[in-house]
């Protein structure tokens, strides 16, 4: 058996064009040979949001060069990988058709094995490549398409504990950026603003805190937020600030009491684990630096370790993407044939109910 596989991945499945090319030891360990991602941020700002149409018209200018520019890094030749893995879903269908289509022409023009990947699986297993860790672990997905909290049980073994019944959390920072007049994407802007902002200035709600349930809300907070700066417009900066300071102290205590439930969960279940539990984050909002150190205290009161895999890493990129696949070929699962179609909804646990709003957006994360 050869010491190591090595894949090429594709990732089309929102508005970040992505190739890369990773290799994975016999013994989990990984190798990232080139990782090449190109953001459409630019052609979307200006309608405050990814525009579907111009984000499929936009990988396919670019996928072909990014791919020719992932193997170039890597040094290698489309002979030398063992295997393409591209996202199949979920996502916008448009983005996903350019990026499994590609993968499966050169697939079949190389002759090598396909994997169609789950994008949720790719964030799922990140924690891996970076991390060595070992399963079980709890995952925290929080981006512009989802909120998931989410049992990784192995490669392939998901089981979702809790997911929003309305807005994704990224999606509820964009909203309540854009009805502030900040720019998009909204994570961003709402961070800095709160900087300078009084938290305790507005008590905006914490949806299902308190409930046994593990599941988010943020809908309610995004409307509060809109009464607020209504009743008090015309809004000064330190208005905004205030606003912004107030509404990420009350996701971060919503996080604090939805995901310590989950902790508990997991210790409940997995009592006799024989290393420290591990919490993982992923997803752009991942970012906020507020929400990033609550996590953490949450997991040193709570006696697990919390990872959060570099950004760059956290966001969507192809590294995940290849390396989902090196796992699912080093569990000996099949490769796709290559009739294999895009699923712009693929919940990583199939047997997870739909929630009402659930991936409104276009379940993507
Ligand atoms: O994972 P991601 O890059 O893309 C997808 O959604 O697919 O996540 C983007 C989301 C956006 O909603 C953005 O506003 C949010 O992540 N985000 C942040 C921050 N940086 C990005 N949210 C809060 N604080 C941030 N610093
Ligand atoms: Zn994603």
């Amino acid at each position: 058996m050869a010491p190591f596989l090595r894949i090429l991945g594709i990732e089309t499945s929102c508005d970040e064009t992505a190739a890369a090319v990773v290799e994975r030891g016999q013994d989990g360990s990984s190798t990232v040979l080139s990782d090449v991602v190109l953001s459409q941020l630019d052609e979307h700002s200006a309608y405050g949001g990814v525009v579907p149409e111009i984000a499929a018209r936009a990988h396919v200018e670019a996928l072909d060069t990014l791919i020719e520019e992932a193997l170039k890094r890597a040094n290698v030749s489309l002979s030398d990988v063992d295997a393409i893995a591209a996202t199949s879903g979920p996502g916008l269908i448009g983005g996903l058709l350019v990026g499994l289509m590609t993968g499966k022409a050169i697939a079949r023009a190389a002759g090598k094995p396909l994997y169609a990947v789950n994008h949720l699986e790719g964030h799922a297993l990140t924690a891996r490549l970076t991390d060595g860790l070992s399963f079980p672990y709890l995952m925290l997905l929080v981006s512009g398409g989802h909120t998931q909290l989410i049992l990784v049980r192995g490669v392939g073994d998901y089981e979702r504990w809790g997911t929003t019944i309305d807005d994704a959390l990224g999606e509820a920072f964009d909203k309540t950026a854009k009805l502030l007049g900040l720019p998009y994407p909204g994570g961003p802007a709402v961070e800095e603003a709160a900087k300078t902002g009084n938290p305790d200035r507005f008590d905006f709600p914490r949806p299902l805190v308190g409930e046994a349930r593990l599941d988010f809300s943020f809908s309610g907070l995004k409307t509060a937020v809109r009464q607020a700066a209504t009743e008090i417009a015309p809004l000064t900066q330190q208005d905004i600030a205030d606003i912004c300071a107030s509404f990420q102290k009350a996701v971060s205590r919503t996080l604090k009491d939805r995901i310590g439930r989950g902790l508990q969960r997991f210790k409940r279940e997995f009592p006799h684990l024989g290393e420290m539990p591990a919490l993982v984050v992923a997803g752009g909002v991942a970012a906020n630096l507020e929400l990033r150190a609550t996590l953490q205290d949450l997991c040193s009161v709570n006696g697990f370790r919390f990872i959060a895999p570099p950004l760059r890493l956290c966001t969507d990129n192809a590294v995940m993407i290849a390396w989902a696949g090196l796992e699912r070929m080093a569990t000996g699962a099949a490769a796709d044939d290559l009739d294999v179609q895009p699923r712009s909804r693929w919940p990583l646990d199939s047997k997870a109910e739909t929630l009402l709003g659930y991936g409104k957006r276009g379940a993507k994360a």
